[in-house]
């Protein structure tokens, strides 16, 4: 059975909280990119999910005078309500608690046990409880976690070792034979410096946390979340440690795994080094992308500063917000979130460039020519043009280069309102009334380009563009366009 589909992942969010902005960035990339794949006729898998076990997870619920899974049920319905909101299609919601997950973690442990590569010892050392990770002292500031700032606590237990520290060289090997496989680019040096430093082998179970994964072979331990949360990523498609399956066959290995910057070490060097040792191909690439602040400061509990993605959405429409968090920031980098940036950008590219422009246009279709358009342009200076940016566009998004598909797309909505102002349709309809017609209809047919390029980004608006642009639902061209919708209501 052979690769069908394109697979993209988002990261596993855990169920400590509600989701967030951070949450919604990478979930709404994957969703992007797997919107312009469908377009094109490409089988898409598109999978994410929810990272539910672990000592914090389990401490939360506790506090919460819950059950475990109980807490657990009610923070995933609530990530799958927010995708929802935010129009976000996704194929499969995988959660680290679902049986065959669990099950196949399991098979995926006995038999690396089998192969060597995990042995059984004893840890000593600094760990992160929030992180659920272990740091050396020098990665520590002032015995605090570089992510937290919070004091790392001193850990000494039975444990399970997977054998990293084998991976090392093939690790290294792979990077530079596959120069896309860490993106983007600048952020390639920091694992690889990693990689070169040494890689020590890691734990991979727990004795003193219940609320996991128990080690078939030996129950006292649970898997580290971790290594239980990684394996998502082939368990989800139905990986089977012992058999050969088709539908996994046909998905793996992934396209590409989006996760945030913080984690990009597990992604790019932990996983490919546990998919060597069982054996199966490296993903084609992982892609960490920067963090949001809100008004210049980290967001935190402590601040109580998160961007709540359904507020926003409820206020402004979630295609406002999807298409701000890829217009303000290139994706890769950090950006910063504040209500007024947004809203700023909410009236002036989306109501007044973008929700203008449709409107002036087929309210003077209305006016001036009917509606009735005289088909397809024939040496149309602006649509010659125009049409011409697809390629390129296309190409950004692929390379996940969104903020700059969205300032291409946008110089072609203010090059059509310039023209607009420059060619004064109202007095050419005055003056010459047929030498507006193949104007407007030239107008008509970028905005019909500028409305499927919005796709991906905005999917409702787009589609309402294309309703009022007379193109039907089946994807044919009317010659006929409609009154104009409004896309965006100015706010103040
Ligand atoms: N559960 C782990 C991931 C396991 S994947 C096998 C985890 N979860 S998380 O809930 O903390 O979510 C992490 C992801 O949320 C980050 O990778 C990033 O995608 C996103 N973000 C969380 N806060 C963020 C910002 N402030 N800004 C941008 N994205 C951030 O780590």
């Amino acid at each position: 059975m052979q690769k069908i589909y394109f697979y993209i992942t988002t990261p596993l969010y855990y169920v400590n909280d509600k989701p967030h902005i951070g949450h919604a960035y990478t979930t709404l990339a994957a969703d992007v990119l797997a919107r312009h794949k469908r377009a094109r006729q490409i089988p898409v898998f598109f999978q994410t999910g929810t990272d539910e076990h672990g000592s914090n997870i389990e401490k939360i619920a506790v506090d919460m005078n819950m059950d475990p899974k109980a807490w657990c049920d009610a923070v995933s319905g609530e990530f799958k309500r927010m995708w929802k909101v935010l129009n976000i299609n996704y194929d499969h919601f995988i959660r680290t608690t679902d049986p065959e997950h669990e099950k196949r973690v399991q098979a995926v442990f006995e038999r690396l046990i089998k192969t060597g590569d995990i042995y059984p010892g004893r840890y000593s050392g600094l760990y992160c409880r929030p992180c659920e990770a272990f740091f050396e002292e020098s990665e520590l500031k002032n015995g605090c976690c570089p992510v937290h700032g919070t004091p790392a606590e001193k850990v000494s237990e039975e444990t399970y070792f997977f054998k990293l520290s084998k991976y090392q060289k093939p690790l290294l090997e792979h990077y530079a034979g596959n120069p896309d496989f860490l993106a983007p680019r600048h952020r390639a040096r920091e694992i690889i410096n990693f990689a070169k430093s040494g890689l020590k082998d890691i734990s991979v179970s727990r004795t003193k946390v219940t609320w996991g994964i128990k080690v078939t072979s030996n129950p006292s331990h649970t898997v580290y979340v971790w290594f239980d949360a990684l394996l998502n990523y082939v368990t989800g498609p139905g990986f089977d440690a012992d058999t050969s399956v088709d539908a996994f066959q046909m998905k793996w290995p992934a396209d590409v795994h989006l996760v945030g910057k913080e984690i990009f070490r597990f992604h790019a060097v932990t996983w490919p080094a546990m998919l060597m040792a069982l054996g199966l191909e490296l993903p084609r690439q992982v892609f960490a992308h920067g963090w949001w602040t809100v008004n210049g400061e980290k967001m935190s509990k402590s601040k109580g500063n998160f961007i709540d993605p359904e507020v926003v959405a409820r206020e402004y429409g979630a295609d406002a917000l999807r298409y701000f968090i890829f217009r303000e920031a290139p994706f890769g980098a950090d950006g910063d979130f504040s209500m007024e940036a947004f809203r700023r950008r909410y009236n002036a590219d989306l109501a007044n460039d973008l929700g203008n422009l449709l409107s002036r246009v087929l309210n003077m279709a209305a006016k001036y020519i009917e509606n009735r358009l005289p088909g397809k342009p024939e040496a149309a200076k602006l649509f010659d043009t125009i049409s011409a940016w697809g390629p390129e566009i296309d190409e950004k998004i692929d390379t996940m280069r969104f903020g700059e598909a969205l300032d291409r797309i946008w110089q072609a909505v203010s090059m059509l309102n310039k023209e607009i102002d420059r060619q004064k349709p109202w007095v050419m309809a005055k003056d010459e009334p047929e030498s507006v017609r193949p104007f407007l209809n030239d107008l008509v047919w970028c905005l019909r380009a500028i409305a499927g390029w919005l796709y991906s980004f905005m999917p409702d608006t787009s589609t309402r563009m294309q309703l009022a642009l007379g193109i039907g639902r089946t994807g044919t061209e009317d010659l006929e366009t409609s009154k104009p919708p409004q896309l965006f209501p100015r706010k103040l």
